[in-house]
């Protein structure tokens, strides 16, 4: 039988940060075993903000090079640049004459980003770019956290609009969420997902934050007033995100995470949930730094020639479909 297949993207803006790696990509490596798997540094999506083309150029390379530390194998998943690949455009184009505003209207994302970054056409249709990306590889499954929910909706209801107007063309994709981690909070505002945009760059916990930088992070971590280590998503919004961290990282429960500390003191237990953390990342940076740009760059235009050819499959039926065929 032929594997079903799982696509997701990220944008390649600055640095990954430990809410990316536990929400999304620990089930992108995963998800490697089972499924046929196609993951795309989505760097069309970051020219929808205001950006600085060289540090997009140079972003684009790093967060390639980061997603193959944390486990992303080129051997086994298809790995590109979503610009080289034109047929994503093409297939957004298309589906933008399917796509009522009231839908982008109601995106949560948008409205955030529009009050920083003014409001784009480009920024606008963003979630159509999103769908047509997943689409244009008919893919099944789509790994990502809780934030790309509505986005993932947006999906499944253009693959049933087109295939109730063409003719079935597209699985409508689930998502693939964790059970924990699909929200990580940022360390300095409990109440707000941790972010690479974060005003406050100690929020977010970067994949390639030093040990020392780590562990200052986490020792200014925004908690509460109380002084007993419990689980309360709810009242203790803090505590409980910094429980969250390290029983990810080692698969240990949070119960048992709470008898280990309950006593500890705050100060005590936020260094114990950093050191956790370090020790999870060390693997991440040493491939990090064994790995070359050079390289890097070869397995990524690699990458898009085999995408190119698949996607074309797929748009060369869409455009039959649709009445734009040869
Ligand atoms: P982005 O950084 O917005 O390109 O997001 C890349 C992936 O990480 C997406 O699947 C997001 O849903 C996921 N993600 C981003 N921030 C968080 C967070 N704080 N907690 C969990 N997952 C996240
Ligand atoms: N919107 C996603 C984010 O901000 C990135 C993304 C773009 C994506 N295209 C995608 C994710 C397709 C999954 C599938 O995280």
């Amino acid at each position: 039988m032929t594997k079903r297949t799982v696509f997701s993207g990220i944008q390649p803006t600055g640095s990954l940060h430990i809410g990316n790696y536990l929400g999304a990509l620990r089930n992108w490596v995963d998800l490697q075993n089972d499924y046929d798997t196609i993951y795309c540094v989505v760097d069309m999506h970051a020219t929808t903000v205001p950006y600085d083309p060289q540090e997009l150029h140079q972003s684009r390379v790093l967060t390639a090079k980061l997603l193959m530390a944390v486990g992303v194998d080129p051997s086994r998943s298809l790995l590109y640049f979503q610009s080289q690949v034109p047929q994503h455009a093409e297939l957004s184009w298309i589906l933008g004459s399917m796509t009522p505003l009231g839908a982008l209207n109601r995106m949560t994302q948008y409205k955030e980003k529009a009050e920083r970054a003014g409001q784009m056409l480009g920024l606008y249709s963003y979630p159509v770019l999103m769908a047509a990306d997943i689409m244009v590889h008919k893919a099944h499954a789509v790994p990502v956290g809780d934030d790309q929910t509505q986005h993932l909706e947006l999906t499944r209801d253009l693959a049933e609009r087109f295939n109730n107007r063409f003719g079935y063309t597209f699985p409508v994709p689930d998502q693939i969420t964790p059970k924990r981690g699909a929200r990580i909070m940022s360390l300095q505002d409990p109440t707000a997902k941790m972010s690479k945009s974060d005003d406050d760059p100690r929020g977010a916990v970067l994949l390639l934050d030093s040990a020392d930088t780590i562990v200052k992070k986490f020792k200014s971590a925004v908690t509460d007033s109380e002084r007993e280590v419990r689980y309360d998503r709810e009242k203790k919004a803090g505590i409980s995100n910094l429980l969250d961290i390290p029983s990810i990282h080692t698969s240990k429960p949070v119960a048992d995470l709470v008898d280990e500390y309950v006593d500890a003191g705050y100060g005590d237990f936020k260094v114990a949930v950093a050191e956790a953390v370090v020790e999870g990342l060390a693997p991440i940076r040493n491939e990090y730094n064994a790995l070359d740009d050079a390289e890097v760059s070869r397995i990524m235009a690699r990458g898009a020639l085999d995408a190119r050819t698949r996607a074309e499959q797929e748009m060369a039926d869409v455009r039959t479909k649709v009445g734009l065929g040869a």
